[in-house]
């Protein structure tokens, strides 16, 4: 059964928009763990567009599940890392114009100087995931840096066409087996929503989805609590069968 972070990046969205101190990402962590989040992530991007430093060092003294950290490979973000110790560091790709992470991290491309970060990561007691597309090259270097988790990118599988979406399911569904076999643990997120969760949640092995936007959006009506308290639903209880109709609430 897969567990459930809540990424809460756009609680520092609405509170950035005004650059004020509301509302507090901080305490929006505590509604989701509430709810039933099984760990709460946040993406402290060069930028400083949404996640500050303050709210990071917060949330390593308030966060009951677990913490993951995701950040750019940088010097910078590392001396971060090691100072405040998240229980897991996400690292993933960055571009200052992008509007969200696009697509998986060049694990392959950049084999020798991620190996050195995750090794001084891991030596410091953080475990490391590699935010990266279900493709075996990639997988495989994934493997030979040393990290033990990666997070499979599902952006793809979430914007496909519904003709495509069995497809690039597929494609996540071979990666998590490709994955396990070399001995990584999987997680996965990015796009995944109310509608298209439970096929990606019902992969074997699949152990944690990282979902945040959808979240955030439908606690806009119910509140964050229940919003995690239906996602936490459907992740843990997927239906198994192909077709992608609505459950959702
Ligand atoms: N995983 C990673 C690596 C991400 O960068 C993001 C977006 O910050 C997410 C998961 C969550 O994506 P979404 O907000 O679309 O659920």
């Amino acid at each position: 059964m897969a567990s459930l972070g809540v990424n809460i990046d756009h609680i520092a969205n609405v509170r950035q928009a005004r650059r004020t101190v509301e509302p507090d990402p901080v305490s929006y962590a505590l509604l989701a763990e509430l709810g039933g989040a099984d760990g709460i992530t946040v993406h402290l991007r060069e930028d400083r567009r949404h996640i500050q430093d303050r709210d990071v060092e917060l949330l390593r003294h308030t966060v009951r599940s677990r913490l993951n950290l995701e950040m750019a490979a940088t010097a910078e973000m590392e001396a971060i890392a090691l100072r405040i110790k998240p229980d897991m560091v996400t690292l993933v790709p960055e571009k200052r114009e992008e509007v969200t992470t696009e697509g998986g991290l060049n694990v392959a491309g950049q084999l020798e100087s991620l190996k050195g970060l995750v090794g001084r990561l891991q030596d410091g007691g953080i475990g490391v995931s590699l935010f990266v597309d279900a493709d075996a090259p990639q997988l495989e270097a994934c493997a030979a840096s040393g990290a033990r988790w990666v997070e499979l990118h599902t952006g793809t599988y979430a914007e496909a066409s519904w003709e495509q979406q069995p497809l690039e399911l597929a494609r996540l569904t071979e990666g998590s087996f490709i994955a396990r076999s070399l001995g990584l643990r999987v997680n996965a997120g990015h796009g995944l929503t109310y509608q298209n969760v439970e096929p990606v949640a019902a992969i074997e092995g699949m152990e944690e989805l990282n979902i945040g936007h959808t979240i955030v959006a439908r606690a806009l009506a119910v509140g964050l609590q229940q919003a995690v308290k239906e996602m936490k639903a459907l992740v843990q209880n997927p239906r198994r069968d192909p077709l992608f109709g609505s459950r959702h609430p």
